[in-house]
């Protein structure tokens, strides 16, 4: 038995949750439909709709937005074209974007249509459960598992094991549908931590252990508008096995039973971590796991610089190449989907990845077709060698459709690198990671240069402007950049950053 918590006040979200579990919404999806959206009760419409991958968006009041799961980031092109079909013909002036967790969020649709939907994604093996508020996000693995020569452990039979656990399988889980807060998990099995393990809630990173293969397990990454803190060892390892599936089964019963239930802010596994140390959390996790956890290896294996995959790379498949397409802030369109579809059916195995950076994958292309590939519109349209700025530019969803956002992002981070990629020669990759809001959905802390949405005011006026994050490191030994500048407002950031790329980065002026 885990220790009861003391007896505490719970927060509104607790509440709604104890008088009526998220998931139940599956069942009454149905009535909702009939009723219309306008009718459904408020705390069901714009919160446990969360619970089926359904968000009310305020912004857009009757253009709902749908979060997948797309575990590993893999997909086939049958459900990548069903996903474009579902834009194209529900939604209005539907789009689709691409997430920092390697996820696809359709833009754009009508309530009325939901149920439909929702069947259309079963047909082909997707599932939306779960997959926002206080569940296990979308679970992430290397965007190259299974083709990549350096590859350590192909993790993609695993995080589909670890998601089928949670979500039973796709149809819901009510052992892991009221955890305290969300959580993240992720599954490296390369050597480049290509997942950012450092900001999940539990991280697998490959590791010997008496010359056997298996991960150490890392636990407590996460953001939040007040903290932030990287995933810290748990001393464990596991064999890359099914206690990978019970280990995450066991931290997160732990969690449920035990997270704090009392502040939002302090809800996250690090404060049950902070809070007990770690010694009562691994006992604890320990006696849910029903066995001894062995102690992690002492170094892990993740020893690379993180790529980004973008252009052609040849696979540990002899003779077969994959391919990395730059999609400018991960937004993309009904004939993007349905024209990538097409091409992984033609030129490669009828397969599509997709990575963190918000980019596409298209593995297994035969090396003799490299070429005509190369010349397809698709390759005019999101380019395998972007210029420098933009190549590296990540941006959350921002005040075009959410509702927390202080600042307009993605158009506006796109334009901003443009401009600068015109203006300057900058020798390295710089990073630039956006986010609307201090949520912090886009990662400034793991970037080169962050940027977090704020207001400030100017000549009298309330003007868009952003905190300025400097530092982030990725791959090995990734830390988490601090921020360095308050409010800057927007329209002053060109000449802002053009300073900054010149003197720190290396970056001269265009002749
Ligand atoms: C209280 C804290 C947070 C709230 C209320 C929140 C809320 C939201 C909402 C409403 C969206 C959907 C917006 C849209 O696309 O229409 C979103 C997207 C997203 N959030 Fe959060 N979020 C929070 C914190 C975080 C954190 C800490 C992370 C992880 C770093 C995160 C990761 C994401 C991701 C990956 C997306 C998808 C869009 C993208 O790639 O930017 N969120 N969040
Ligand atoms: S960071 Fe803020 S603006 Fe961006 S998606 Fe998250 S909640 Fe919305």
């Amino acid at each position: 038995m885990t220790q009861a918590k003391p007896a505490e006040k719970l927060n509104k979200f607790e509440k709604f949750k104890a008088a009526k579990d998220g998931l139940a919404v599956k069942d009454e999806l149905e009535q909702f439909v009939e009723m219309g959206w306008e009718a459904i009760d408020k705390t069901d419409l714009e919160h446990r709709l969360k619970w089926l991958g359904i968000f009310y968006r305020p912004v857009t009041p009757g253009k709902f937005m749908l979060r997948l799961r797309t575990p590993s980031g893999v997909l086939s092109s049958l459900q990548l074209r069903t996903l474009g079909e579902i834009i194209q013909r529900y939604g209005d002036d539907g789009s689709a974007d691409i997430t920092t967790r390697q996820n696809i969020q359709l833009r754009g649709l009508r309530f009325e249509d939901m149920t439909d939907i929702l069947k259309k994604l079963t047909a082909v093996e997707l599932t939306s459960v779960q997959s926002g508020m206080d569940n296990v996000r979308n679970i992430t693995g290397s965007p190259v598992a299974g083709i990549d020569g350096a590859e350590l452990i192909d993790t993609r039979e695993l995080v589909q094991q670890v998601q089928d656990m949670i979500t039973n399988k796709g149809q819901g889980n009510y052992d892991f549908t009221n955890l305290p807060r969300k959580f993240n998990i992720a599954l490296e099995g390369g050597r480049d931590n290509s997942v950012h393990a450092e900001i999940n809630d539990i991280a697998f990173v490959p590791a010997y252990k008496d010359e056997v293969l298996g991960f150490n397990v890392l636990v407590g990454g996460f953001f939040s508008a007040k903290r932030c803190a990287s995933a810290i060892s748990m001393n464990a390892w596991v064999p890359p096995n099914e206690d990978v599936v019970e280990i995450c089964r066991s931290i997160l019963t732990v969690f449920r039973d035990n997270g704090s239930r009392a502040n939002r802010q302090k809800s996250r596994l690090m404060w049950l971590i902070d809070e007990w140390g770690m010694e009562k959390f691994r006992a604890e996790v320990e006696k849910s796991f029903d066995k001894p956890l062995t102690p992690a290896a002492e170094t892990d294996e993740i020893d690379w610089d993180k790529r980004d995959h973008l252009g052609v790379h040849a696979q540990k498949q002899e003779g077969l190449s994959y391919v990395g397409f730059h999609v400018p802030v991960g937004r993309l369109d009904a004939d993007a989907m349905l024209e990538f579809a097409r091409l992984a059916e033609v030129y490669g195995q009828s397969e599509i990845r997709l990575t963190v950076e918000q980019n596409v994958i298209l593995p297994h292309v035969k090396t003799e077709t490299l070429e005509t590939l190369l010349q397809e519109p698709i390759a005019a349209r999101f380019p395998l060698e972007p210029t420098p700025l933009v190549r590296s530019l990540v941006s959350c969803t921002g005040a075009q459709f959410c509702n927390f956002a202080l600042v307009e992002t993605k158009q506006r981070a796109l334009k901003i690198a443009q401009e600068l990629d015109a203006q300057l020669d900058i020798p390295d990759r710089v990073r630039m990671h956006w986010t609307g809001c201090p949520n912090s959905c886009g990662q400034p802390q793991v970037a080169d240069i962050g940027f977090l949405g704020t207001k400030a005011r100017k000549d009298g006026k309330t003007i868009e402007a952003v905190d300025v994050y400097m530092g982030g490191t990725i791959g090995k030994d990734a830390k988490l950049g601090e921020r360095v500048e308050k409010s800057v407002p927007c329209e002053d950031l060109i000449p802002y950053l053009k300073t900054v790329m010149m003197e720190k980065f290396g970056a001269t002026p265009k002749a």
